[in-house]
């Protein structure tokens, strides 16, 4: 083999290998990983299980809501929201049958809501008006009617 080919080839190698060391360095010393969607619950158990026993929207603090959600095809339990400007809103979401999505139009909420898993998503609703809230992972036969609004004002 050429020389100077030998030499790319060990530099290609070792940023390869320095690379992986820093990701893995990263996420197991720094346990530095992709977030969300760690806690689990069960699908089948859904209604009776805190905090999706009772769906709907919380005051949590000054100016802090948390909006507890159940997704199901193909329906955003609440469904209608309503918020005041400029309020921090949590959104905790679980489905109960099958993956949705929650994408909030205008924002850049985005989520995929999984059964079996607990997604959490943080936004801050600074101006007032209507937010169209769509399902945006293909559900089933009614997917195309699976919307809501948020009602900021
Ligand atoms: Cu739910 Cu598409």
């Amino acid at each position: 083999m050429h020389r100077l080919e030998e030499i790319w080839l060990a530099l290609s190698g070792g940023i390869l290998v320095i690379f992986m060391v820093i990701v893995g360095y990263q996420g197991f010393a720094l346990g530095m990983n992709p977030p969300s969607n760690m806690e689990t619950i069960d699908p089948q158990k859904v209604d009776e299980l805190e905090p999706f026993d009772e769906p709907g929207v919380y005051k949590r603090g000054e100016n802090e809501y948390e909006v507890v959600m159940t997704l199901q095809a193909f329906s955003f339990n609440p469904g209608d929201i309503e918020i005041p400007a400029g309020a921090e809103v949590t959104f905790t979401m679980t489905s109960k049958d099958v993956t949705h999505g929650f994408q909030v139009a205008g924002t850049n909420i985005n989520a995929m809501v999984m059964p079996g898993r607990i997604q959490k998503i943080t936004h801050t609703f600074n101006e007032p008006g209507n937010y169209l809230v769509l399902c945006n992972e293909y559900c089933g036969t009614g997917h195309q009617l699976m919307s809501t609004e948020i009602t900021v004002k």
